[in-house]
């Protein structure tokens, strides 16, 4: 089994509040039916999630009654956007239901609970892919709280023990800087835990390097001796498919573990 996040970049516009990406999603679901893999999806909630929960705080949790009616709106968005990738992928006649974090399990101190996996177990077992999405849950701490795309990944990844793990976004891999505004950003090809540390290392960690730090390290902890995860951009026709099938593409890798 091979464990997929759609990033919200690749799957929406950001710039765009509700702006889903049908034909990329549709090309992405069809290369993987190609692939002939087992796979289970995650994504993002891009510019579904991300417009009403920064204008309304919802990353600090509870401060407000406000944010209420806010985190219900963006419950739905992100539902409404994991309804059209489920529809992009049973099209291509791959069995996938939509399955919101927060109607069975809940976060603690922005820590996602996922202890009773039997309904993801038993839909896995029928040949049905469970398809889970950043969202925002309820916190028993902080009344509720975001849970990212990536946490799930984590989750799953200890629960299925799948064979690669693939982040599927707007760029072409792991940058030391932002490729989008800094023409000297140079592509990281390879991620270890050496390379990582090394960089903490060059230790004027601004925002920029310490993101990259932090997403290596992401990487890193949901690799193992054998298991590696791979960066790889979903606007890049067939790129998905042929790293599916094993052939070498263009990407970042990580591989090697955390310890
Ligand atoms: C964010 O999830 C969830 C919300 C903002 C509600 P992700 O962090 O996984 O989403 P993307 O991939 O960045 O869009």
């Amino acid at each position: 089994m091979i464990l997929i996040k759609l990033g919200g970049s690749v799957i929406t516009d950001k710039t765009e509040y509700r702006k889903f990406n049908k034909e990329t999603v549709s090309r992405l679901a069809d290369e993987i039916r190609r692939s002939g893999e087992e796979v289970i999806i995650v994504h993002g909630a891009g510019s579904f999630g991300h417009v009403v929960s920064k204008q309304f705080n919802l990353q600090k949790g509870y401060q407000d009654d406000k944010q209420i009616p806010a985190m219900a709106r963006v419950m739905c968005v992100t539902r409404d956007l994991s309804s059209m990738v489920v529809e992009a992928l049973l099209a291509r006649e791959i069995p996938a239901v939509s399955v919101p974090i927060g109607s069975c399990f809940v976060a603690d101190g922005g820590k996602l609970i996922l202890d009773n996996e039997e309904p993801l177990r038993r839909l896995t077992e029928l040949g049905i892919m469970p398809v889970m999405f950043g969202d925002v849950i309820t916190d028993r701490q902080t009344r509720f709280s975001i849970v990212s795309g990536d946490q799930i990944m984590e989750h799953l990844c200890r629960m299925y023990n799948p064979s690669k793990v693939i982040f599927v976004s707007d760029i072409d891999g792991l940058y030391d800087k932002n490729p989008k505004t800094d023409r000297n950003a140079k592509m990281i090809g390879t991620v270890t835990k050496k390379k990582m540390d090394e960089i903490a290392m060059e230790s004027n960690v601004d925002d920029v390097t310490g993101g990259v730090r932090n997403k290596m390290e992401s990487m890193l902890r949901m690799t193992d001796s054998q298991r590696r995860c791979y960066l790889i951009n979903g606007n890049a026709p067939n790129r998905l498919y042929s790293l599916l099938k094993g052939e070498t593409v263009t990407c970042t890798v990580a591989k090697g573990g955390l310890e």
